[in-house]
């Protein structure tokens, strides 16, 4: 039987005792303690009867130290406990508000010192910025209050309870309460005092609470100003020195709008912001004030008058070793990073984040929805049957968060939507969430994709609708019903602006398709954009018994239930660096788009109200990926949603080799996000030659054969070739997997694109049904003739009847080595394949092949849907930086369309191969790694594979497409790879 004492662990109100009303963070001049630093901790197990802990002369000496902000699950290497992952599950039985009396709790204390000059206070604050989940507070032995909300800030008057000189606080956390019924976000749960803690000394006549709320109309900036403050704070001043503007209301009654001339607005593109100072003779408070005015016209979002397209990113607040701490180098570097890469807007999923954030996004530039902390969709499991979103017991706790949400961030310009929360299906709640920020906040949209029908939001969102999905959203008088939608409710929402709060899911090598979303957005202005799913991978920093070093995902603590590694879906890995993924996000959504023609370009600014004048236009010629010349276009300044047509520079077309003019935008001069010259948009024209492909010869002669023999570099024993150019090689062997990708993986239903795909299975589990990693060779015949070898194989799987003929012949084309393989199914294959390529093994031998140069597309790996990073170029890389580290290995480092590649060991030539293309025109790509797909496939983390020096090589005529369907649709049929003949011609020579 819980005690009296914890009973309020199981309370759905959200706080109790001296708890004071929301309020913006802002920066004020008024005298502030923080209490971060070292504090006395205790874990228990359960919540402990007693609270003589929190007395004045508690004897704390027995206990350790624990960091604040930082999670307990964190520290002490494992001696607190384990952080746990679940995305929908509860990791605790669904009884709300109960939870269960296993319940880490987690008792902290710490003295501080109040200066004597705070006696002059009218009120001394307590703060805390953010502590999972409920948190009951003392000073000096006196009981104050309770809080919950996680991600929210909390303050406590403390007036009465301190004194000048020693002080004590105690804190005492619960892991688990009512409120993690609210707070079911896909992430880790890592509980404790994660954020800042404050003490504030609030002036007699000072600033209790301030809200500039900012508009932008034809030159003018409009301020509208609340100050929250007693009268005796009055006169106030409000000074903007840049615009001298000096404005002193003598009593609250005289606070009156003002119109300011000559500003520049603020956007996400150019975040103009200008210094504020209001004061009163106690205090001053410092902002930074942005103008700018959103507005929804019909089905459009605007802001400042024009519409906004969001290339957005879903930002958690996640670090692999500090978890939802926040870290402000950290998170400048990670939004710069986002800048780099033409990201121009953050969902702040699924809570708000720490509330300097808002500061940098403010001044760095992005577009924000502004999510509130909660999420209950566990209950979506039993049918929303008992979710606090529809039951009156929890509308308290409801309008609580949405209230500290909107208070504490309400003077951000770069804040232009709030968002209720996530996946917490839909009620009364939700919608009295929203009556109350539609009356509190007129400037601002309110989102909730929850609201499938519409009936309390502004903006229409989806997540992962499907490309079709999305088109029909986009078009008018569609009769395609909308996803949770009556016919009348659907047509309503075809009324609204529609952004898709969650879409190409990120997770490992994927996703595809981003550019047909991003194709719908300028085909249809209802459509503006969305969010990734997301921007950065949650893996936590742990090692194995051995001590190698890896980033852990679910499952990883020895959780009871959780979700695996679905925890690692970002555009960057856990240690900072971006995935191809994010290169091809930044190619798809750049702000310029170049369309050649003739000899002119025609260069168009997809901007939102920024002009090219911050832009350079470079451009290069190189011949097979050899630099011949280069240049700076002649471009005039063109206004955004405006093109500009220039004529290209005279092109030098080689006879012997591809002609590549590659065009770059770059910055004129460095940015706070990136150094001059950064490459924001990217286009190339093939200016080749046409050059015949060499005929395949023939041979007559072919004569039954043992199939031991030397053809120039090449031998064989019995058919199979056993060494070339000295080295020893095993195969070429067909393969058809690849190690499945968390997409390959996805099991979802939404297949409906395409016939190859069953709902509910994955592609994956449809090839190890099939044995394609786990074919065997029959040879049926080898022969040759005077200078060539002929093999046929038969490739099929254990209790398989399907099978593919491989034919192989080598032949010597003067003195250069050719390979032409012809690759046919039998009939009766129903699924897509991963792949339909050749594998080469290179054992470890004295000199291994440690790295590949080639001319094709690259420098990243590509796929059949991710396609718009590549450029056609010469490239190098170790045979290292070929893969690329996913949480969970799996297929990666696929060079599409290569011309040459060559085998390099420490530098020196091995192996040069010259790639032609189909009688298509099609050519294939390589990759090579030092682990077979099988032994890939067979590893959960990067530690797992094993340590090998030895090198795979497959040339693949075909790879399937990524797709998005670990969460989200799987890959569109254009993109999918069907069981078909192939063939695959390569010229090999010695290095
Ligand atoms: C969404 C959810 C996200 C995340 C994503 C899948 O449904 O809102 O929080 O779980 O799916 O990774």
């Amino acid at each position: 039987m819980p005690s009296h004492r914890t009973a309020y662990v199981s309370d759905t109100a959200p706080g109790r005792g001296a708890l004071r009303a929301a309020r913006s963070w802002l920066h004020s001049d008024a005298p502030s303690l923080s209490l971060n630093g070292s504090w006395r901790f205790r874990l228990s197990p359960t919540a402990p009867v007693t609270e003589d802990f929190a007395a004045e002369g508690f004897d704390d000496s027995g206990w350790n130290g624990m960091p604040v902000p930082a999670h307990w699950v964190l520290q002490g290497d494992g001696a607190y406990g384990r952080p746990i992952y679940t995305n929908v599950q509860y990791p605790f039985p669904i009884d709300p508000p109960y939870v269960p009396d296993d319940n880490p709790t987690g008792d902290y204390r710490r003295h501080f010192d109040v200066p004597a000059d705070w006696s002059d206070a009218e009120r001394v604050v307590l703060r805390f910025d953010g502590v999972e989940s409920l948190f009951k507070v003392w000073v000096n032995g006196d009981e104050i209050g309770s809080a919950s909300g996680s991600r929210l800030a909390h303050e406590f008057d403390v007036t009465s309870s301190v004194r000048p000189g020693d002080n004590v606080v105690a804190v005492r956390v619960h892991q688990w309460s009512a409120a993690s019924y609210l707070e079911d976000q896909d992430q880790w749960w890592l509980p404790g005092i994660f954020r800042d803690v404050t003490l504030i000394a609030r002036p007699a006549g000072g600033i209790e609470d301030l809200w500039l709320r900012t508009g932008f109309d034809d030159g003018f900036g409009r301020i509208d100003t609340e100050i929250t403050a007693g009268p005796d704070a009055f006169p106030v001043t409000l000074r903007i020195p840049e615009l001298g503007v000096e404005q002193v209301w003598a009593t609250a009654a005289d606070v009156a709008p003002l119109e300011v001339g000559g500003v520049e607005p603020w956007s996400a593109e150019q975040p103009r912001l200008y210094d504020v100072t209001v004061s009163t003779a106690a205090e001053s408070i410092a902002l930074r004030a942005g103008f700018r005015t959103v507005k929804i016209r019909g089905d459009r979002f605007l802001v400042n008058g024009r519409r906004v397209v969001f290339h957005g990113m879903n930002r958690h607040e996640t670090h692999p070793e500090r978890g939802r701490v926040f870290d402000e180098e950290h998170a400048r570097e990670d939004l710069a990073r986002m800048k780099r890469f033409n990201v121009n807007a953050i969902r702040t999923s699924h809570y708000p984040p720490h509330p300097r954030l808002l500061d940098l996004a403010d001044e760095l530039g992005f577009w924000v929805i502004l999510e509130c902390d909660l999420e209950t969709h566990g209950f979506g499991d039993l049918d929303w049957a008992g979710n606090p979103s529809d039951d009156p017991a929890w509308r308290e706790a409801y309008l609580d968060r949405v209230q500290r949400t909107v208070e504490r961030d309400k003077n951000h310009p770069s804040i232009v939507i709030w968002s209720l929360g996530n996946e917490a299906g839909t009620g009364a709640n939700l919608a009295a969430m929203s009556a109350w920020v539609h009356a509190r906040d007129t400037g601002r949209p309110v989102h909730y994709e929850g609201d499938y029908a519409g009936e309390y939001t502004d903006v229409y969102s989806r997540m992962y609708a499907s490309v079709l999905e999305t088109e029909q959203i986009g078009t008018d008088g569609s009769r395609a019903p909308l996803m949770g939608c009556t016919p009348a409710q659907g047509a309503r929402q075809r009324t609204k602006p529609f952004l898709l709060c969650e879409y190409v899911h990120a997770m490992g090598n994927g996703p595809g398709a981003i550019d047909q979303y991003e194709a719908l957005v300028h085909e249809h202005p209802r459509l503006h954009g969305g969010f990734v799913w997301e921007w950065r991978d949650h893996g936590i920093l742990a090692t194995t018994p051995d001590g190698t070093p890896y980033y852990a995902y679910g499952g990883d603590f020895g959780e009871v239930v959780h979700d695996g590694n679905f925890v690692m879906d970002g555009m960057v890995l856990s240690d900072d660096v971006p995935t191809p993924s994010l290169h091809e996000f930044k190619a798809v959504v750049q702000p310029v788009r170049f369309a050649f023609d003739g000899d002119e370009v025609a260069i168009t600014n997809l901007r939102h109200s920024a002009d090219t004048s911050d832009l350079r236009f470079r451009w290069r010629v190189e011949h097979d990926g050899t630099l011949v010349d280069s240049g700076e276009l002649e471009v005039p300044v063109v206004a955004a949603g405006e093109s500009a047509r220039v004529p290209l520079p005279r092109i030098p077309v080689a006879r012997d080799s591809e002609t590549w003019l590659t065009v770059d935008a770059v910055l004129a001069a460095g940015t706070a996000w990136a150094g001059e010259g950064h490459v924001i948009a990217t286009a190339q024209l093939d200016r080749s030659a046409r050059r015949p492909v060499p005929a395949v010869r023939r041979e007559t002669d072919w004569r039954p054969n043992d199939g031991t023999l030397t053809l120039g570099i090449a031998e064989f024993a019995g058919g199979s070739l056993v060494r070339l150019a000295g080295r020893d090689v095993a195969g070429p062997r067909l393969e058809l997997f690849r190690a499945p990708t968390d997409n390959d993986e996805g099991a979802t239903d939404e297949v409906k694109e395409s016939d190859a795909s069953v709902p509910g299975v994955s592609n994956a589990e449809l090839w190890r049904r099939l044995g394609l990693d786990r074919l065997t060779t029959r040879l049926l015949s080898v022969e040759r003739a005077a200078a060539a070898l002929r093999t046929i194989s038969k490739v099929s799987a254990a209790n398989s009847a399907l099978s593919v003929i491989v034919e192989s012949v080598w032949s010597l084309v003067g003195d250069e080595l050719e390979l032409r393989v012809e690759i046919e199914p039998s009939r009766g294959w129903l699924t897509v394949w991963p792949r339909i390529g050749i594998r080469f093994d290179l054992p470890d031998g004295a000199a291994p092949v440690d790295g590949a140069e080639w001319f094709g597309l690259g420098p990243l790996e590509s796929y059949p849907d991710s396609l718009r990073a590549a450029r056609t170029g010469r490239f190098s890389a170790t045979i290292r930086d070929l893969s690329v580290d996913y949480a969970r290995p799996q297929e990666t480092g696929h060079r599409s369309q290569v011309r040459e590649l060559t085998l390099t060991s420490t530098g020196a030539e091995v192996l040069r191969i010259t790639a032609l293309p189909d009688t298509h025109g099609r050519r294939p790509g390589f990759t090579l790694s030092r682990h077979t797909p099988q032994q890939i496939a067979r590893a959960g983390h990067p530690f797992e594979l094993p340590d090998s020096a030895a090198s795979h090589l497959i040339v693949d005529a075909a790879q399937h497409g990524l797709g998005s369907r670990a969460c989200g649709p799987d890959v569109w049929p254009e993109f999918a790879l069907r069981p078909e003949a192939r063939t695959i011609r390569l010229r090999i020579a010695a290095g």
